[in-house]
């Protein structure tokens, strides 16, 4: 095989693992288990369904998927995310799937999810090995199936870096009470990109994209559908 010394390592960041999980309560709200089933009811689930949630953090949605009946394969690169992800649907008596893996790596059969979703994991990976995550993502959907993406994405370009970066860290840090440092992180070492990037890469790798919002400045979400003629094509 292959050395492909090429390959993006998207396992570099886990060595945050420890400090993630223990500030998992950033990502977990009160109301964060009625946020994804509001979410799932409005994607339509269905009892049976088979769902991926990639970066899936502690499993909040792979859980209320699963409550819906779905069958729900929970991935995340972060063993200490999966390791609370598996509290969480114990608890919450469900069954998941769990996968220490990437957006690069998870394992999949081709065209058997009705739905990926994938939310604030995707501003991990620099634009290029985006497509290819996203390329990846179609493969693993039914024909007519669809993917439901979320993440940070930047709405406009900057007005020059000063203005427009420190306003984006400024409505950060005052609407979702990020500390200055991670957002900081952020803008400096993570890869959030246009939403109109987004929209391209989604397109370019055969999704019709069904609808893109932006909530200023800051967060993009994109409902696609994997065309029913699309073959699953080999990995
Ligand atoms: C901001 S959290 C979001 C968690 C959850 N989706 C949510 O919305 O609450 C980002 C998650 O992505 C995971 N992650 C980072 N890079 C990843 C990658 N390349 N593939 C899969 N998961 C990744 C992190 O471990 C973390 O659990």
């Amino acid at each position: 095989m292959l050395a492909r010394d090429w390959f993006y390592s998207e396992r570099g960041r886990i060595g945050l693992d420890a400090l993630v999980a223990a500030r998992s309560a950033i990502y977990d709200h009160d109301d964060s288990g009625s946020r994804a089933r509001a979410t799932l009811t409005k994607l339509g689930v269905l009892p049976g369904w088979r769902i991926a949630d990639i970066g899936c953090g502690t499993g909040t949605l792979a859980c209320e998927a699963a409550k819906m009946g779905a069958v729900v394969d929970a991935v995340d690169i972060a063993p200490a995310m999966l390791a609370l992800a598996e509290i969480q649907a114990r608890d919450s008596n469900v069954a998941i799937k769990t996968q220490s893996a990437g957006l690069l790596s998870f394992a999949f059969e081709p065209g058997t999810f009705d739905l990926i979703v994938s939310e604030f994991t995707l501003h991990h990976l620099p634009d290029f090995w985006k497509a290819v995550a996203l390329s990846r993502m179609f493969r693993a959907i039914k024909p007519g199936g669809r993917l439901f993406l979320r993440d940070i994405v930047f709405v406009s370009a900057p007005d020059g870096t000063e203005r427009g970066v420190e306003q984006w860290a400024e409505f950060n840090i005052k609407n979702h009470d990020f500390p200055r440092d991670d957002v900081a992180t952020h803008m400096r070492d993570e890869h959030s990109t246009f939403g109109w990037v987004i929209e391209r890469l989604l397109t370019e790798v055969g999704f019709t994209l069904v609808s893109a919002d932006y909530h200023a400045p800051l967060h993009g979400t994109y409902l696609c559908h994997k065309p029913a003629a699309a073959e699953p094509r080999m990995q």
